[in-house]
């Protein structure tokens, strides 16, 4: 008798800490983070990215998804898109009274940073 006694405490033991630790997967599994895969350099990019883009997310949108219908979304451009638009705006190849005078502003490091970080958000 006290033998199963002892065997139904150590049996509920197991069960409790069975109970116990599946919610924490559980949540674990419900907020991945949906950055976790990108590399340490991507990670960077996606940091200076997000600085650098501020002043463009007056327009296009937080994220590149513009809410104006003025301003296009610029989210989900190719990269090398990306770049060939900001390049054809600053050097009046392609002219627009609002873009021109944003993409004259951006070095040629900014343009490099800017078409990675949106082509990172674009694949996310
Ligand atoms: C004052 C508002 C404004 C700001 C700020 C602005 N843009 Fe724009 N942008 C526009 C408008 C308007 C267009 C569409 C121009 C056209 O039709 O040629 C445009 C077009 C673009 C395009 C081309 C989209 C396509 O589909 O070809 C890119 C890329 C772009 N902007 C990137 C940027 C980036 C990067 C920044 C920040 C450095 C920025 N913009 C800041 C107004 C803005």
């Amino acid at each position: 008798m006290n033998q199963l006694v002892r065997l139904l405490i150590f049996v509920s033991i197991g069960i409790l800490a069975a109970a116990c630790s599946d919610p924490d997967n559980a949540t674990e599994a419900a907020r991945p983070d949906p950055f976790a895969h990108l590399t340490a350099e991507q990670q960077e990019i996606l940091q200076q990215g997000q600085a650098r883009a501020n002043s463009c997310a007056a327009c296009h949108g937080p994220q590149g998804i513009s809410r104006n219908r003025m301003y296009p979304s610029i989210v989900g451009l190719s990269e090398s898109e990306f770049k060939q638009a900001l390049l054809d705006y600053r050097t009046g190849e392609r002219t627009n009274p609002l873009m021109s005078p944003q993409a004259r502003g951006l070095s040629d490091e900014d343009i490099e940073l800017l078409a990675a970080y949106y082509a990172l958000l674009s694949s996310g």
